[in-house]
């Protein structure tokens, strides 16, 4: 298993996936390191839908499709760089639905306080793709069919108090990704106050 520092430094958004299978054994693994994340009371108020189905992950794909092509391309085009641009572009019209397995991720609105909701959710999300880094898989966290929520929702049946946050496909890559680029630290961090530099 590779280095925590490794695996951090290598996590990237992946959006076209080869159509080798994910056993669940692994999926468990992935879905067991994200149950190991904090939240506010340990109420561990996140949910996972495992997508398999191949006209189930179509219908996801196609909301992703209607939201990219109803605005939110046209919305990124001024503001990413072209390969970037080129990239969401095919995760948004048969990246995602190509995926063999998509985990629709949902927080249970009924177990923590509004304002701590969607942060006792996302570090489990965190773990999820660095575990699915570890193992080799590609992912990519998404919030792109959250356009629809209710759509969504209703897509794989969620009840009521439990809110679509984030949908993440997860496969093996098919092709390899550079490291992540990142601003460095120095430009992030304060020491005591904002402005005072690192
Ligand atoms: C809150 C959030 C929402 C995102 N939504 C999408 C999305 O809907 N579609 C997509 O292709 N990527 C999405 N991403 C992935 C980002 O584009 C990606 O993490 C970022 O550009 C860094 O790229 P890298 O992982 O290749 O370094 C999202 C990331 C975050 C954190």
């Amino acid at each position: 298993m590779p280095d925590l520092f490794d695996v951090v430094r290598s996590q990237r958004a992946h959006r076209r996936f080869a159509d080798d299978p994910v056993p669940d054994a692994v999926i468990e693994q992935v879905l067991e390191a994200a149950t190991f994340a904090p939240s506010a009371e340990n109420r561990q108020p996140w949910v996972f839908v495992v997508v398999r189905e191949p006209a189930l992950r179509a219908r996801i794909g196609d909301l992703v499709r209607r939201a990219w092509e109803g605005g939110a391309r046209d919305h990124s085009a001024g503001r990413l760089p072209a390969g970037m641009l080129a990239d969401v572009d095919r995760g948004a019209t048969g990246g995602l639905a190509g995926a063999p397995v998509i985990v629709v991720v949902g927080a249970d609105t009924g177990d923590v306080h509004p304002r701590a909701l969607e942060a006792s959710v996302f570090p489990a999300v965190q773990n999820l793709l660095l575990a699915a880094t570890a193992l080799g898989l590609g992912s990519a966290l998404m919030t792109l069919p959250l356009a629809f929520p209710a759509e969504l929702a209703e897509l794989v049946g969620l009840p009521d108090h439990v809110r679509p946050v984030a949908v993440v496909p997860l496969g093996v890559p098919a092709r390899p990704l550079g490291p992540p680029r990142r601003r460095p630290v120095s430009e992030k961090a304060h020491r005591d106050r904002y402005g005072a530099g690192w």
